[in-house]
């Protein structure tokens, strides 16, 4: 269990901004993502500002192509692994596609199944066109992430995951996104996969945190996959990914020094087994050996 003191919404919505001269002065915040205990654990350990539970659980610990394919139940499942944890990071979990789609009502009741299962936030991809239901989920005080830009559960509509805002026309709407997003009431947005000149301006123009992934250095905080900065993934990264370790290459080396131990006889050794006392194996060796 974390032993700092936790990260609050309040203080993460207040952590920068309003101002170049302020934000300059303050440290970027950092969140990750993780997806059970052991990630959590670590996420924490190493300090974090908020651990989120992200789609990209569909991609890289359920094996599937892409984020559409991740459950209500999946996000919440993995949340809980999380909060187990108790970490000192602001949990942030993720409202897969079409959990937030449909109407408000079922929006509200999708996100309050990940609160209840340990996230104090959750995190919507899109702009304008979610307002209604980041409204609800607000004045159900449910706190609210944005995501705009590259929105991976917009893969298809997107046609591929292309970095966003090129044209400045295509700028202007996000920043009009970013301003609505702030207006409900959303106390940070995630943006990602725009150019560092877009993701500088929104993030000059509000008084909220953006969070970046392949959105430039001039964000108020950062945001990678677990997975990515570890090494822990086979899938070519992305330009933005900076790979911290080469965690996969470790552990195949290690399982396999196991297998050959194992093959040849040289594991489990005299001091990894147990034994009966002296008299004991006299008791047995009495019995003789089994015919
Ligand atoms: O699901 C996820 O990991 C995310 C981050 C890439 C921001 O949404």
């Amino acid at each position: 269990m974390a032993t700092s003191k936790r990260m609050t919404v309040p203080a993460i919505r207040d952590h920068c901004c309003s101002g170049a001269a302020s934000a300059a002065a303050v440290e970027p915040l950092v969140m990750v993502t993780a997806y059970d205990a052991p990630g959590a654990r670590i996420a924490d350990e190493a300090g974090v500002d908020m651990i989120l539970v992200g789609d990209s659980l569909a991609m890289v610990v359920l094996g599937y192509e892409d984020t559409l394919q991740v459950t209500v139940a999946d996000i919440a499942h993995h949340t809980a692994a999380v909060a187990r944890v108790k970490p000192a990071a602001l949990i942030v979990a993720d409202l897969p596609w079409m959990s937030y789609h449909v109407s408000t009502e079922e929006t509200v009741r999708n996100a309050a199944e990940l609160i209840r299962a340990g996230a104090q936030s959750v995190k919507l991809e899109g702009g304008r066109k979610r307002l209604p239901m980041i409204e609800a989920l607000i004045s159900a005080e449910i706190p609210v992430m944005g995501h705009l830009g590259l929105t991976p559960q917009s893969l298809h509509a997107m046609g591929g995951y292309k970095v966003q805002a090129r044209k400045s026309e295509a700028a202007l709407e996000l920043l009009a996104d970013a301003k609505a997003l702030q207006h409900a009431g959303c106390f940070s947005i995630v943006l990602e996969g725009v150019p560092d000149e877009v993701a500088r301006m929104v993030t000059e123009s509000l008084d909220i945190p953006t969070i970046g992934i392949g959105a430039g250095g001039q964000c108020d905080g950062q945001v990678l996959v677990f997975h990515d900065l570890l090494g822990l993934e086979d899938r070519v990264p992305a330009k933005f990914v900076r790979k911290y370790a080469s965690l996969k290459d470790d552990a195949v080396s290690a399982v396999r020094r196991f297998a050959e131990d194992v093959r040849s006889g040289a594991f489990p050794d005299d001091s990894e087994s147990y034994h009966l006392s002296e008299q004991q194996a006299e008791a047995l060796s009495l019995y003789g050996s089994p015919s």
